[in-house]
């Protein structure tokens, strides 16, 4: 197992240093590989992006443009986008210009995705409560649902053999699922056949490890983990974003990847408490290359970026 991860490690570094002409860090494979399936099928190669934090300074629209190039090397298959895209638009000081910036760059940046699917999530950051009232078009979640072009702030899909639950974890007691969202998620994992695999999306870490020190879990762990449990029948992975760190949790079977960040320190340098330029804490800015497999195990690769 050990030398088929360096050895997959050394080729996928080869092949993005000699597309990007750099020398990239070391990826960080979360998976536990609990699998002894050496029989098993990669049926699909996805990008998991979160954290974006889309703004015009810092020249962060041209570094995002240089990350994918790098995460199209890989040759996925789609994008997943774990909400914060755009920097912030959620305090209460945040003028209606200064969201429009925000989602008109990512709307430009939405060429980057062509010819890929992108599905994303929200973030907290990314709704504007400070509209001036309610039925403003640019208040609250719906406006942010139509930027990202997404069907609903909760969905589903289906790609090979694989179930896609997309969350909303920007609720009361954030985060959490609403009494809405928790009937809907029950009604589609009891709809499933059994034995399928799921990877539900999240943009607070539903379990987390680095969400111990610094707080940002969702409230409602036990609920959604006992739910997952009535479920044992099925393989779920989870994965997150929000906390800008890399961790991952086992919990009942379940497994819980919390991936880090794009942007790291907001694209900022970072702080006294950042171990390296634009590293979030021990985090350095990065993305996951999740390979999702028939036998409904799957390999989380963090790849550090250098942008
Ligand atoms: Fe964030």
């Amino acid at each position: 197992m050990k030398k088929e991860h360096s050895e997959n490690r050394r080729s996928a570094l080869k092949k993005i240093g000699v597309s990007m002409g750099l020398m990239a860090m070391s990826p960080i494979v979360l998976s536990q590989e609990t699998t002894s399936n050496k029989k098993r099928k990669r049926l699909l190669k996805v990008a998991h992006i979160t954290d974006i934090h889309m703004r015009p300074e810092l020249d962060a629209p041209n570094r995002f443009k240089n990350c994918m190039k790098e995460i199209k090397a890989h040759d996925v298959d789609f994008f997943l986008n774990g909400g914060d895209t755009i920097y912030a638009a959620d305090y209460g000081d945040i003028t209606r210009d200064r969201v429009l910036e925000q989602w008109s760059i990512w709307n430009e940046l939405k060429s980057e995705f062509k010819g890929y699917e992108l599905h994303s999530c929200l973030g907290n950051h990314d709704m504007w409560w400070a509209a001036p009232d309610k039925t403003d078009p640019m208040y609250g979640k719906e406006y942010v649902v139509k930027n990202l072009g997404i069907p609903k702030r909760y969905y589903s899909f289906k790609k090979k053999d694989w179930y896609f639950l997309i969350l909303d974890s920007n609720n009361k007691n954030a985060g959490s699922l609403d009494e809405e969202q928790r009937v809907w998620l029950e009604k589609e994992l009891l709809e499933m056949p059994k034995g399928v695999h799921v990877l539900v999306m999240t943009h607070y870490p539903i379990l987390g490890v680095s969400t111990i020190p610094y707080g940002g879990n969702h409230s409602d762990s036990k609920y959604i983990s006992k739910l997952f449990y009535k479920h044992k029948d099925k393989n779920i992975h989870c994965i997150s974003g929000h906390m800008h760190l890399l961790d991952q949790a086992v919990y009942n079977d379940v497994n819980y990847y919390c991936n880090g960040s794009m942007s790291g320190y907001w694209w900022g340098d970072g702080d006294a408490d950042s171990a390296g330029k634009c590293w979030y804490h021990e985090t350095p800015p990065g993305y996951s290359i999740i390979e999702l497999f028939d036998d409904g195990s799957l390999k989380n690769t963090y790849y550090p970026h250098a942008y």
